[in-house]
């Protein structure tokens, strides 16, 4: 099955991500597919929480920070600048504290503590996370391309998904427990109302948006995860063992893309050693690469001349990559 039957037969599935190892190609498999599937008519957001900014590289244009940023018709990229994220979490809690305890300003010990908290990678996660689950809540697009950080960092993210959830799901129940003796109490000492359990709810809405987002994430019915891979040894590895893991955390891989392959048409006359050899050994891993992953191969992309930048390039990878017989498995 081809990269665009999989789009074709299940367009129920528009939470599109793209996995792999760093610098193999994820941002701009992700920037492809986003352009071709705007140029069949859908609204498409691709997205990404990577400070390294790379939409902005591929579209040529500064998008970082700046929300939804439209690119070409149906088409919107948006970069998350997490760190501005971390600042405005920072900003919230000093608030909550503010309000709490009717202070006029925060005292210095209660600011340090928030600095040194905010900088603990936990913090960081979570408000990537939580962005990520706004963006996915909120919109109304046809897709959302996620343009994933590297392999273990999107482990990572899943795996906190399901930590955050079990930890979410006992204080709640917890609370809930609470919450009947705390009933019972008040109805013995004939109180008419029982004050709103704010972290009751707090709670429950922080368990709906994480259950919202991983549970989109992980969900068969409506996303597809691919992985990218190159033809070398060490890449084919790791990437066995990847998917493996990945389908602990109920990812439903969707296939798998082969980037960077040499185009066969080098390989004709007289051509350096040099080159030769490269072929030969890319064979060699293509083979692996087709007894490894079968059938769930979805396209082979080769490499090309330079860079993948700007709009013209990505439309030719894009016709490379869904419309010729060429990219397809
Ligand atoms: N098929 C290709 N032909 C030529 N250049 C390519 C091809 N695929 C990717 N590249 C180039 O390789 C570099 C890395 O690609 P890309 O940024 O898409 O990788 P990535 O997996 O997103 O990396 P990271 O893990 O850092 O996010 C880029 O400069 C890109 O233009
Ligand atoms: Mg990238």
């Amino acid at each position: 099955m081809s990269l665009r039957t999989v789009f074709d037969s299940h367009p129920e599935r528009r939470y599109i991500m793209f996995g792999g190892k760093g610098g193999l190609g994820k941002t701009t498999l992700s920037a492809t597919t986003a352009v071709w599937l705007a140029s069949q008519g859908k609204r498409v957001l691709v997205f990404s929480v990577d400070p390294q900014a790379s939409l902005s590289d591929i579209f040529q244009r500064d998008i970082f920070g700046k929300g939804p940023v439209p690119i070409v018709q149906n088409l919107w990229a948006q970069e998350v600048d997490a760190d501005r994220r971390i600042k405005d979490y920072q900003e919230e809690i000093r608030k909550k504290i503010l309000d709490m305890y009717g202070f006029e300003r925060v005292p210095e010990e209660i600011d340090n503590y928030i600095a040194a908290a905010s900088a603990e990678p936990a913090m960081e996660e979570s408000a990537i996370f939580d962005a990520v689950v706004d963006i996915i809540v909120q919109g109304d697009y046809d897709y959302y391309i996620y343009d994933l950080v590297p392999l273990g960092h999107a482990l990572y993210y899943l795996s906190m998904a399901k930590v955050y959830d079990e930890w979410i799901n006992k204080i709640t129940k917890l609370r809930e427990d609470m919450r009947q003796y705390d009933q019972v109490a008040a109805t013995m000492r004939r109180e008419q109302t029982i004050e709103e359990d704010r972290i009751l709810s707090e709670l429950t809405y922080i368990k709906e948006r994480i259950n919202a987002s991983s549970s989109i994430l992980t969900d068969r019915a409506r996303t597809a995860f691919f992985f990218v891979v190159v033809p070398e040894e060490m890449i084919i590895l790791d990437t066995v063992k990847a998917a493996a893991l990945f389908s602990k955390f109920d990812v439903p891989i969707s296939g798998y893309i082969v980037n960077r392959v040499l185009p066969a048409e080098l390989d004709r006359g007289n051509i350096p050693a040099y080159l030769r050899n490269r072929i030969t050994m890319q064979q060699k891993y293509l083979q692996e690469i087709t007894t490894t992953f079968k059938q769930d191969v979805r396209a082979y992309v080769p490499e090309m001349e330079r860079d993948v930048t700007g709009l013209p390039m990505i439309e030719r990878l894009a016709q490379r990559l869904f419309t010729d017989d060429k990219g397809a498995a």
